[in-house]
């Protein structure tokens, strides 16, 4: 090997970037005819069958605070959370069994939080106070709720992550008009990604070879602007109804998981579904450099929420338009005029 093939090799083997240049749209070829409807339908039907067992992801596990309540909407239910005073995360109806209050920023004390109207003591079995079952995995918060059509299973299906002592972990929320099964769909349509997300993918093939009816492996380049990418072969997979998970199965971030969690709130004011997107990404590496950025993993968080809802405000119109065309709703475009 001459030297500069060995010095190109060594830089080759410290750096993920590889030079890809985007393609330009001319030369993009267009994905429609690989996106097949049925097969995006069969896979969706499959994800709907797998039972979630009644748990949603509620947020963030930083979400809920200690020494005070927080209350969500989750499928059309008040929720209260709380932490113990041993961190404990709990989680029960959020309207007070006395006068009905919601039982917001309610102070704690010890396991039991206390209504801010009249200071009623409530946690299990209190007046007649039935706690759902509520549970912190390290990044995520959840909660159990009776769920027609779901078997009660004693803990969500957590998907294989990253050893958190050597990840970092960031997660995007957003907010969106469509059901869960249209944020799902929407990551069960890889093909999208190199056409409607130029910015963010290129070189994206699916390997019908390792794929089958419950995992899609395609690879995929990260770009970095239009000359750099960093090539990666990546697997999405459907823990159950609500959950769309892509892991990294080789190349740089090998193991690093994006979790992409839909948690149904209720409906607006004209019927429509309000979904909640709670996306958590748990990135892990080998290499020095990030084992090197890991104690300043607060800066870098923002850094990867913002890739993320950057990503997001297109999939949102992929995912709410679909649901649009799915009610019939003619003219739900942007009209972009004046
Ligand atoms: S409404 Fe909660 S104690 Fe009265
Ligand atoms: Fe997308």
């Amino acid at each position: 090997m001459s030297l500069k093939e060995t010095v190109l090799a060594q830089v080759r083997a410290r750096s993920p970037l590889r030079v890809m240049p985007e393609p330009p749209l001319p030369a993009l070829t267009p994905t429609w005819a690989d996106a097949s409807v049925r097969r995006i339908s069969a896979a969706l039907d499959r994800a709907q069958q797998r039972d979630a067992g009644g748990w949603y992801v509620v947020g963030r596990s930083g979400d809920v605070p200690s020494g005070e309540s927080i209350t969500r909407l989750i499928a059309g239910r008040e929720v209260a959370l709380w932490r113990a005073a041993d961190g404990r995360l709990h989680a029960g109806p959020g309207a007070c069994p006395h006068m009905g209050a919601l039982l917001e920023r309610c102070p704690v004390a010890g396991d039991t939080v206390l209504c801010r109207w009249h200071g009623m003591a409530l946690g299990e079995g209190r007046h007649g106070y039935r706690e759902h079952p509520a549970y912190d995995d390290g990044v995520l918060a959840w909660v159990q709720l009776p769920t027609d059509g779901e078997t009660p299973a004693s803990g969500p299906r957590l998907p294989q992550r990253p050893d958190p002592e050597t990840a970092i972990a960031a997660v995007y929320v957003g907010r969106m008009r469509c059901e869960p099964a249209d944020v799902i769909a929407n990551r069960l349509d890889p093909w999208h990604g190199a056409w409607f997300h130029p910015y963010a993918f290129s070189h994206l093939t699916v390997d019908e070879s390792a794929s089958d009816a419950d995992r899609l492996v395609l690879d995929v380049t990260f770009r970095l602007g239009r000359t750099f990418g960093v090539p990666v072969r990546a697997s999405f997979e459907t823990p159950d109804s609500r959950t769309i998970v892509m892991t990294i199965l080789d190349g740089e971030g090998t193991g690093s998981v994006v979790e992409t969690h839909a948690t149904p709130l209720g409906t607006d004011r004209d019927g429509a579904a309000i979904t909640v997107l709670t996306e958590a990404t748990i990135a892990t590496s080998e290499r020095l450099g990030f084992r090197l950025l890991r104690p300043a993993a607060r800066l870098v968080r923002p850094l990867v929420v913002r890739t993320a809802a950057g990503l997001w405000r297109d999939d949102q119109d992929y995912a709410e338009r679909r649901y649009a065309v799915r009610r019939g709703e003619l003219g739900s475009g942007k009209d972009r005029r004046g």
